[in-house]
């Protein structure tokens, strides 16, 4: 058995499949960390208007409209594949688990052009008008 050094990633098949799964699971991971992030935001609101205004000053930035683009895409993913995988799981689907997949990358992939080119027009729209594009604490 070799070790997992010289084994590598070269042992696995990277069938559709094994490639949902992997992307499921990365973007589940991106979702919770957005999560934790998105209650450390809304938790400065206790600290008073002040630094609640400036945690949104923060994460308003263009930085995190770009960032948005991204968490819009495991968002996608991860709702369309979740479905993906509840019906595989519950209505007998997995014999069509692959063509599934190829419909929901082509809706999903519609809907995150559709979305992330009015995000990124925003962004753009913030920095025509002198906003930084790195976000600065307090400033
Ligand atoms: C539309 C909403 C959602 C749907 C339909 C959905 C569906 C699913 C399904 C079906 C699974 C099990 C996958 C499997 O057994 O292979 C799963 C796993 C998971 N979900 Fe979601 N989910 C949703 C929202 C969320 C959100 C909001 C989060 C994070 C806050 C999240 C985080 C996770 C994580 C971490 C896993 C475990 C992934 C793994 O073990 O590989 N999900 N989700």
């Amino acid at each position: 058995m070799g070790s997992l050094r010289t084994r590598g990633f070269s042992h696995y098949r990277w069938q559709t499949g094994q490639v949902a799964w992997l992307l499921h699971r990365i973007t589940g991971l991106a979702l919770v960390l957005y999560i934790t992030m998105h209650i450390w935001v809304v938790s400065s609101l206790q600290l008073g208007e002040g630094p609640f205004e400036a945690t949104m000053a923060f994460v308003q930035s263009p930085l995190f409209r770009f960032l948005e683009v991204g968490l819009f895409f495991c968002v996608i993913y991860h709702a369309l594949n979740g479905l993906r995988v509840i019906a595989i799981d519950f209505l007998g689907a997995t014999e069509k688990h692959v063509p599934i997949f190829w419909v929901l990358v082509v809706v999903g992939g519609v809907l995150w052009v559709i979305g992330g080119a009015d995000m990124i027009t925003h962004a753009i729209e913030q920095m025509n008008h002198g906003d930084p594009f790195f976000p600065s604490l307090g400033g």
